[in-house]
């Protein structure tokens, strides 16, 4: 099979950072852009979606949707949906919510898509967040260094993830 997913390395030092990367996301995206945000719980997913937002000039705040289980946002470059995997477990059910036809015409972001597998769009980019230090003090919340590995699967993601890598500051893997 030939080789048609390809990776960018960046370090984010603080949330704000994290934030341009998710701005730049936004601002690159094309209708029908799937954005999955894997790592923990508080590893920056919803930070990347709020850069998204500011990216597509929303005039909306995006906050995680824990609760609604999908936001759209409206108003901004593009119509945004913000899926949050995290409280379900059943396969059936995530199947139900359509997100594999979520990103048409817009931008769909889903954090914790490892619970939504074989539901998702398989034309994607992955972003996968991690903390690069074990211990964060008080003072520090908003500024603890992260790794953010984006993957692109598929034709759509590789060619925005191509332009990602022109505008951000990279590392190859
Ligand atoms: N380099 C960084 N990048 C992103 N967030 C950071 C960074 N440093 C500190 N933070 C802080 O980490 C927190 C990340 O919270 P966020 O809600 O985005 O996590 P999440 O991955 O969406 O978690 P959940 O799984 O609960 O939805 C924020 O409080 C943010 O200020
Ligand atoms: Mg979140």
């Amino acid at each position: 099979m030939p080789d048609t997913s390809s990776t960018l390395r960046l370090t984010c030092d603080d949330a704000e950072a994290t934030r341009r990367v998710g701005a730049a996301i936004g601002r690159w995206a094309e209708p029908g852009t799937t954005v999955l945000l894997q790592g923990d719980l508080g590893a920056g997913k919803t930070v990347v979606a709020q850069g998204v937002g500011r990216g597509l000039e929303l005039p909306t705040v995006v906050n995680s949707p824990t609760f609604v289980l999908v936001n759209e946002h409206l108003g901004g470059r593009l119509p945004m949906r913000h899926a949050d995997l995290y409280r379900l477990d059943d396969l059936d059910l995530i199947a139900e919510l359509g997100l594999d036809q979520a990103a048409e015409g817009g931008i769909l972001l889903v954090e914790w898509p490892e619970r939504g597998q074989g539901a998702l769009p398989a034309d994607h980019l992955l972003v996968r967040i991690s903390p690069l230090t074990e211990e964060v003090s008080e003072d520090q919340l908003d500024a603890s260094p992260r790794e953010l590995v984006l993957t692109a699967s598929g034709r759509h993601a590789q060619a925005l993830l191509t332009n990602l890598a022109s505008s951000l500051s990279a590392v190859p893997a």
